[in-house]
């Protein structure tokens, strides 16, 4: 590990939650709710406002194919790997203003505190706004991330449709995107290492009162769409014995997705079905169609795999007893990734030099992280939130929370680019 850098941070905390708040604004739905689909048009205000942020914190930007972000500054011999930070700045329907954003904003923050004390880096340092990391318009989590790390081949990217049918090509290039899908992966060693920072989204740091987390392992995600076939018909008319009603069958998936995770054998297994729709959605037509997502996750491999199997098995059974016919697609099934020692010791050394309490801890939700763990050295820093609320417009985390973990990230990122 090299020696810390002599250096005097001071966050500019109003400054940084000026920017949070304002940032919060631009939205597809009233304040406090904050949504910013993918290559909306509040997408494209949000990514305007990020690239005066990264001006004025005198970062030169450029954007891939498309529309990962990445504002530079330069090293003293910028032909080494750079030390990398960000997240995402997309927001799911009825989201919050700190998911994501703290971790783009904050890391704007983090490099303009290290130019202020004065600090020359000799790796370039590196801030990432990645496209996409929802997955509301495509059904896929971590876009951009999922390319720059190679994880996703070109031709599936090309396939992905939103629930209109139009294209990743067609709306990247509406967006002003262009150029090949392969121009997105990075080179091999890109980084030299990674770290993102971002709200807990869960309870732990706030009931402990410990200001910083630092992320050891992400859980693995997977997400399954189904569509289920049935019979529709007048509700007055088909007797309740002639029924193949699509909406139970996708209603019994459902409970059999919480069973399989409740039951899977870890503590780490969520099943969650977020997405359920019907046709033709009239009060007096039996349903003749379902269309259901699952999102299933857990730390573990092997008591995913046996709660996955046990949904399929319970999804059969439903679909034979009622005679539905069922499709079940599998759109990702990620392996969990793991931080990298040193970079989580680095992280974790800065905490204490700093006097902050800090603890190794799992992140549950999916990150951009996930995916740069596959081609960098990798961790993250979280910061408490209120209740542990994300993805809802309650969410909040406290701006000296905020400060504490843009400050840690900036000695982090000093720590790896000297
Ligand atoms: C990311 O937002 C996730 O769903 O974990
Ligand atoms: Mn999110
Ligand atoms: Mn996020």
């Amino acid at each position: 590990m090299s020696p810390p850098p002599d250096l005097r941070i001071a966050v500019d905390s109003a400054g940084l939650q000026r920017r949070i708040d304002e940032l919060a604004l631009i939205s597809e739905a009233p304040a406090p709710v904050v949504t910013r689909v993918l290559y909306s048009e509040a997408d494209m205000r949000g990514r305007d406002y990020v690239r005066r942020a990264a001006r004025e914190a005198e970062l030169s930007v450029r954007e891939d194919a498309v529309g990962n972000l990445f504002a530079r500054w330069e090293g003293s011999e910028p032909a080494l790997a750079a030390v990398g930070s960000g997240s995402h700045t997309d927001a799911i329907p009825n989201a919050g203003r700190y998911d994501g954003v703290v971790g783009v904003l904050g890391a704007f923050e983090a490099l303009a505190a290290l130019r202020r004390a004065g600090f020359k880096p000799r790796r370039s340092l590196e801030v990432v706004m990645f496209t996409a990391e929802e997955p509301t318009r495509f059904g896929l989590g971590c876009l951009g991330s999922r390319l720059m790390a190679g994880s996703i081949p070109v031709e599936r990217a090309m396939a992905l449709r939103d629930r209109e049918g139009r294209s990743l090509d067609e709306l990247r290039a509406a967006a002003g995107y262009s150029g090949s899908l392969e121009s997105v992966r990075l080179p091999k060693g890109y980084y030299h290492a990674f770290v993102e920072l971002h709200i807990e989204q869960g309870p732990i740091l706030e009931a402990g009162d410990i200001p910083i987390g630092i992320v050891e392992h992400i859980a693995g995600p997977s997400s399954y769409r189904v569509t289920l076939h049935g019979e529709g018909g007048h509700a007055g008319a088909v007797l309740m014995p002639s029924r193949h009603d699509a909406m139970l069958a996708g209603a019994e998936i459902a409970l059999a997705v919480e069973r399989a995770a409740k039951g899977s054998g870890s503590p780490h297994t969520v099943g969650t079905v977020g997405v359920f729709r019907i046709e033709p959605g009239a009060v007096n037509s039996v349903p003749y169609r379902a269309y259901l997502e699952i999102d299933l996750r857990d730390a573990r491999l092997d008591t995913r795999s046996k709660a996955l199997a046990e949904i399929r098995s319970a999804a059969d059974q439903s679909c034979a007893r009622r005679a539905v016919r069922m499709e079940f697609e599998e759109i990702n099934a990620d392996p969990p990734a793991a931080g990298d020692p040193d970079t989580v010791a680095i992280a974790e050394a800065v905490c204490a030099e700093l006097g902050l309490r800090s603890l190794r801890m799992v992140s549950r939700a999916y990150h951009d992280s996930l995916f740069m763990a596959r081609v960098s050295p990798t961790t993250m820093i979280f910061i408490p939130c209120r209740n542990g609320w994300s993805h809802r417009p309650e969410e909040y985390a406290t701006p000296e929370h905020i400060a504490s973990g843009a400050e840690v990230l900036a000695h982090a990122m000093a720590r790896l680019a000297v």
